[in-house]
């Protein structure tokens, strides 16, 4: 088998083209990435999907033959060669990897070569290199355009693959980059695209569509990464879902502006590919100035869920990663808004702390003037007129109840109406020294790239992180960024302004060791893999309606576990949407996340109190199953039902959350299939009802105590019969002919707690309902 560059493969590749020819196959977790570097052509991946098993050198090189395209009619006259940074000069007539250009026009389409390749750090010799995870490092030139450009590619211990590159202008003038955009190969066969839209208080709402021809492009402008985020986009084959079919996502990790795109060239090429959005003049570079873009991941797997869990375990592997005993948080929002009184939070504490609250979290209006949202933002100072005695008697009171105090910062916004502002006009962010951006919100935009800007921040904060027992920041960030620019220049500085946002973080943790952020954004418009690298958390929505939250909560997760979500029971009418809900659905909408409470505790009645007190008992026996076990999701077959679990590491534990969202055409019941657990172990299902049942709940006899339905006729699974100890099956069983499923009101939920008994009994001939986990994808 003749060599791929033997030109009679490959027909003429971009003229004077010449380098190494190396190929790596990287494997782990499930998933095989087979990357090409052809005599010295741009890297290029010949396989992101399912494990291929052991992959020779030989193999490589037929692999790099079997995906070359054939020369097709009134095309260029080479096979289109796509690199990971696809380039114009490999024919290649889709959006670019690279685009920029200097003054007089030129280097407009780069022409990248590879001249060495690194794994782990350490050069590359042999043509050929098969290992599990590891980062490869490309280093690429277009000398004649006077750029070098280090392309890196990753696969994680948990099969998640992610790329990023860097640009350095090595000409003797000004370039200035324009887009530099990463793509990944997605199969034809991958037909159907998800990804999501949103607004203020309905974050992350999926939509799907068809992979027809043409660019599926998100843009997100807003200088921050949005509640319309695309937050990950998929590809897969028809109808897939939480638990088949083949699966590409990618997700870009940067809260700035970004785009996200899925395209198909009528070439029969497919692409998902990302990276930071630039915007005029942001990718200026003078000699020898060097950008580099955020990182683009990428996760494939049989369902969603899997896709999911790459994710998931990629950000539990984190260093710094929370631990599990996530603590039940109580945030005093909802409670009292803008109106601070010592005595009634510090009465709130104790409600809080009666119940097991573990971390009390004081929200906006601590500080400066801000009474209310139009004034004192960016004054990081605690209000005499509201704290006389400080916050030192509040953070006494509460630590001294045994909870973490945390205080809520919106670090990169002023009011005009501040002391900051009035002191530094300069800081705020605008196109020129006399004009100001729109108010959003009654505020502007602090310019932190400013040293000066940063630096006063950075003092404000930290005094008061070094005077109080602080553990946690819930960090604010609430209008999008517009005209977002350095007032003195008038040039655009959104990108400049999330690094320093980043790096803001980044000090505040390195000197206050332990202290946790969370990542909040008007509600959930900061929720991504960049701000997730300082962060310990996010805040899902400003929504806390339960039936919103389910919606919004399952698709979170999509992208991080539930331990970094923040998942509140609020007070039992929805202040932003004014829906009115149980207790037992606000709770087990919520409990399936990093619990907390945004409720005026002293509005609650005894009986509210007891119930929560016993939600919040249940939270903390389960959060080391939530925070360590594998998310699994089903539609149940009906829109209306909706099930959400956890199956822990070694399956041999569960709960699960059914909820039923709205009436159906037929009654909400039917077969209640657990995915998730091993076919062969038998195990003990048991329904678990927590306080007052939920409304008009049915059971089915299984699940009841020594009823007869045949023969007791006044049996109609009323809910206030003994709930059975538990029924005994198998996996499989559970798995594939399921549980009858209690007949629901809309809007109430119920849980099933699954024990196992025994590893590995199943009754013999029973097999597993699926491909078993010698199914590579399944990892
Ligand atoms: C928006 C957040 O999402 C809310 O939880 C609250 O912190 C307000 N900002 C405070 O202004």
């Amino acid at each position: 088998m003749p060599e791929p560059s033997d030109p009679s493969l490959h027909g003429r590749g971009p003229q004077g083209t010449t380098g190494p020819t190396r190929r790596i196959h990287l494997s782990a977790a499930g998933v095989s990435v087979v990357l090409d570097v052809t005599g010295g052509r741009i890297p290029a991946i010949l396989h992101w999907g399912r494990e291929l098993g052991p992959v020779t050198a030989a193999d490589a090189v037929n692999l790099a033959a079997v995906t070359t395209p054939p020369v097709a009619n009134n095309a260029p006259d080479i096979p289109l060669r796509l690199g990971i940074l696809p380039q114009n000069a490999d024919g290649w007539l889709g959006t670019p990897g690279v685009t920029g250009s200097r003054a007089d026009g030129s280097g407009f389409a780069p022409r990248l070569t590879c001249r060495s390749v690194r794994i782990d750090g350490q050069e590359l010799q042999a043509d050929f290199l098969e290992v599990e995870d590891g980062r490869v490092t490309f280093d690429l030139a277009d000398e004649a355009q006077g750029l070098e450009v280090g392309l890196e590619v990753e696969l994680t211990a948990h099969g998640l693959l992610r790329t990023r590159a860097q640009v350095t202008n090595t000409g003797s003038d000004e370039y200035t980059l324009a887009s530099l955009t990463p793509a990944l190969p997605v199969p034809l066969d991958a037909t159907e695209l998800l990804d999501f839209a949103g607004r203020w208080t309905h974050e992350r709402t999926p939509q799907r569509r068809a992979f027809t021809t043409g660019t599926h492009l998100r843009e997100n402008r807003r200088g921050r990464t949005g509640a319309d985020a695309a937050h990950l986009l998929h590809a897969g084959t028809a109808g897939f879902d939480f638990g088949s079919g083949q699966v590409w996502a990618v997700h870009v990790g940067f809260s700035g502006n970004h785009t996200h795109l899925a395209e198909r060239t009528s070439g029969g090429t497919q692409i998902l590919a990302g990276g930071e959005l630039l915007l005029p003049g942001e990718g200026r570079l003078a000699a020898g100035d060097t950008y580099r873009g955020p990182w683009l991941y990428g996760s494939y797997g049989n369902g969603l869920d899997r896709v999911a869990r790459r994710f998931h375990r990629h950000l539990r592997s984190r260093e710094n990663h929370v631990s599990v005993d996530r603590p039940v948080t109580l945030n005093v929002w909802e409670a009292v808004y803008f109106d601070h009184d010592l005595e009634r939070l510090t009465d709130l504490a104790d409600r809080a702390a009666a119940l097991g609250v573990e971390r009390y979290v004081l929200d906006d209006g601590w500080f400066g003037s801000r009474r209310d949202d139009t004034s004192g933002l960016g004054d990081w100072q605690v209000s005499p007129e509201v704290w006389p005695d400080g916050l030192g008697p509040l953070i006494d009171h509460v630590t001294g109840l045994g909870m973490q105090f945390g205080l809520w910062f919106e670090p990169e916004m002023v009011n005009i109406d501040s002391e900051v502002a009035r002191a530094h006009p300069e800081w705020v962010m605008a196109p020129s020294p006399q004009l100001l951006p729109v108010e959003s919100r009654y505020q502007q935009v602090l310019n932190l790239s400013h040293p000066g800007a940063f630096e006063h921040v950075h003092r404000q904060m930290n005094a008061l992180l070094n005077e109080y027992d602080i553990a946690y920041i819930k960090w604010d960030h609430n209008r999008d960024l517009i005209e977002a620019a350095d007032r003195s220049t008038g040039a655009a500085a959104t990108h400049a302004q999330t690094l320093a946002a980043y790096r803001l973080m980044d000090r505040l943790k390195a000197d206050h060791p332990g202290l946790e952020i969370e990542s909040c954004s008007s509600g959930g418009a900061r929720v991504d893999l960049g701000v997730l690298e300082r962060t310990d958390r996010v805040w899902v929505s400003d929504c806390i309606d339960p039936l919103e939250r389910l919606g919004m909560n399952r698709w979170t997760s999509q992208l991080i576990p539930f331990e970094l979500m923040g998942s509140h029971i609020a007070s039992g009418r929805s202040h932003t949407t004014g829906r009115l809900h149980s207790l037992s659905f606000r709770a087990a909408s919520a409990l399936m996340g990093h619990l907390g409470i945004e409720w005026d505790l002293a509005e609650a009645s005894q009986e509210e109190l007891a119930e929560l007190r016993t939600w919040i008992q249940l939270y903390k026996e389960q959060r080391e199953l939530l925070f360590t076990g594998d998310l699994v999701r089903a539609d149940c077959g009906l829109d209306a039902l909706w099930l959400t679990g956890v199956v822990s590491a070694d399956k041999d534990r569960a709960l699960y959350v059914l909820a039923c969202a709205e009436s159906a055409d037929v009654a909400p019941g039917g077969q209640l299939r657990l995915p998730g657990l091993d076919p062969r172990t038998r195990y003990r299902v048991r329904p678990l009802v927590l306080g007052e049942a939920p409304s008009n709940l049915r059971w089915p006899a299984w699940a009841v105590n020594g009823v007869d339905p045949a023969t007791d006729r006044n049996y109609r699974g009323r809910h206030e019969l003994p709930l059975t100890e538990g029924i005994e099956l198998s996996g499989a069983a559970l798995a594939s002919t399921g549980l009858s499923a209690p007949l629901m009101d809309p809007e109430t939920a119920v849980l099933f707690e699954v024990i196992a008994l025994s590893p590995g009994t199943a009754p013999t001939g029973t097999q597993p309902t699926d491909p078993g986990p010698t199914d590579p994808a399944r990892a």
